[in-house]
């Protein structure tokens, strides 16, 4: 057997928690490969939604084994309190969920150090989560970082103690007071006590090496779907840099994130909506910063899962995710959200950039705001959607966008609820 992927073209976003819920009847496993408490993945089904940060999309399925792999990075805080507490009426956590003894934690210190880092770039800061992504991946990189099999050892005190130590006094010198910061509400110290609650709380839970699990399970037969957080154009390496994460959030990811050969993935689903957001800063060259965009933020609900933040809105960028397509080898698009455009008279899809003068589909080294995009208008189809049939409209562009990525369009998304689809 095949590992699936299923991840975002564009940044973020894009209702990959939906659509993995979608897909989950036909997986034995769901597992997350790469990000941590920054994602925020929306789920709705039987008239209750749920957000997920860490856990993977397929926790509310019975049968479904949940993995959060090596190469996601967690907060127990989070996980225990904003997390587990929520779903723990709808999910049998204990049973389904395992976690990868090689994750590396996200410290109190590194949400500071997060706080810290944003602060003294002014105005040229990224925008983050503020949920201690980048520190905590470049600890891991550097190699000082903290996974969460060692909490389970004896000298995992000393070794939080160091690490501690050494962020209050790089904030320190950073200039900043780290008793002004707040963390979830709370002060460094408090946040700290249920950090350290919270952690003893997730030895209660199934931590192993997720490697030998994901591969034994690929040997037995089992399907599994890895799932994306982030989305391609906040790759570390490919996104538009250095306003990304701090992680792979490509195809490759998967394999790095979860302990698989290349040899073994399978599909790559790639999902898109059909419109762009953003949050966060960072180049957007299809931004709408009109009534348009107002309007497409309100009509799509376009509010941060994970930081209640306005998202920036813009039309769909079709060199951009022929790029995406490229880097993640995507064999099957996803587009959501189409039902956001019902009311619309006509839509807007960027098809070249004009770079000095001439056209084109490649993006450029430095991708910045001085790119002029070109536009192709089509119709819209002007009425609600339903499961059932495809108005002549609706068909014509997704026919369009599928025949410029020259991939296949099977599932359009056409509501938050897991029910609201077209199979194309
Ligand atoms: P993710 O991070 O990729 O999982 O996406 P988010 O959950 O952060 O954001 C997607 C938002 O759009 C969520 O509120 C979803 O419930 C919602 N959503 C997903 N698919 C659709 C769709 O096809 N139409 C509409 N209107 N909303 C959708
Ligand atoms: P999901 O999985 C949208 C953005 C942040 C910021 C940049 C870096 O829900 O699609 P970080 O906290 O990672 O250091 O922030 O990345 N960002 C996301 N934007 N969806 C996400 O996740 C995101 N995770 C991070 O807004 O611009
Ligand atoms: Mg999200």
């Amino acid at each position: 057997m095949k590992i699936d992927v299923l991840l975002g073209l564009q940044w973020g976003d894009e209702g990959k928690g939906k659509a993995i819920d979608v897909l989950t009847p036909t997986y034995d496993i769901v597992a997350r490969f790469q990000g941590g408490t920054n994602a925020g993945h929306t789920l709705e089904f039987d008239n209750q939604k749920f957000i997920l940060h860490t856990i993977p999309s397929g926790i509310f399925r019975e049968n479904t084994k949940n993995v959060i792999g090596n190469g996601v990075i967690i907060d127990p805080y989070i996980l225990i309190n904003k997390e587990i507490k929520s779903i723990a009426p709808f999910a049998d956590v204990k049973k389904n969920l395992f976690i990868s003894l090689k994750s590396n934690l996200i410290l109190p210190t590194h949400r500071l150090l997060d706080h810290a880092q944003e602060a003294a770039l002014g105005n040229r800061k990224i925008g983050s989560t503020l949920k201690g992504i980048g520190p905590t991946y470049a600890d891991k990189t550097s190699r000082k970082g903290i996974r969460i099999g060692e909490a389970l050892l004896p000298e995992f005190k000393e070794k939080y103690a160091k690490l501690k130590q050494s962020h209050l006094q790089l904030i320190e010198n950073m200039g900043f007071d780290y008793s002004q910061i707040k963390i979830e509400g709370l002060s460094f110290e408090a946040f700290e006590e249920q950090w350290m609650t919270a952690l003893e709380t997730l030895k209660g839970y199934q931590m192993v090496s997720t490697e030998y699990l994901i591969n034994n399970a690929l040997s037995e037969g089992k399907a599994i779907l890895a799932e994306g957080a982030q989305g391609t154009l906040l790759d570390v390496d490919f996104g538009t840099y250095p306003y990304v994460t701090s992680s792979n959030t490509i195809t490759a990811g998967a394999c790095s994130g979860l302990g698989v050969g290349p040899s073994k993935i399978g599909k790559v689903y790639g999902l898109f909506k059909a419109y762009c957001t953003r949050v966060g800063a960072g180049v957007f060259p299809t931004e709408l910063k009109d009534e348009m965009g107002e309007y497409l933020q309100n009509k799509g609900k376009e509010f941060g899962s994970t930081t209640q933040r306005p998202r920036r809105c813009g039309w769909i960028d079709l060199p951009l995710l022929k790029y995406a397509c490229m880097v993640n080898g995507v064999t099957d698009l996803i587009i959501t959200k189409v039902d956001v455009l019902n009311d619309l008279d006509s839509i807007k899809m960027c098809t070249d950039y004009k770079v000095n003068g001439k056209l084109t589909q490649e993006i450029p080294f430095r991708l910045d705001d001085t790119l002029e995009p070109v536009y192709k208008t089509m119709p819209g189809w002007k009425q609600e959607l339903s499961s059932t049939q495809i108005p002549r409209q609706l068909a014509e562009y997704i026919n369009y966008i599928a025949d410029y990525l020259n991939q296949k369009i099977f599932l359009i998304s056409i509501g938050p609820d897991r029910k609201d689809n077209i199979i194309f």
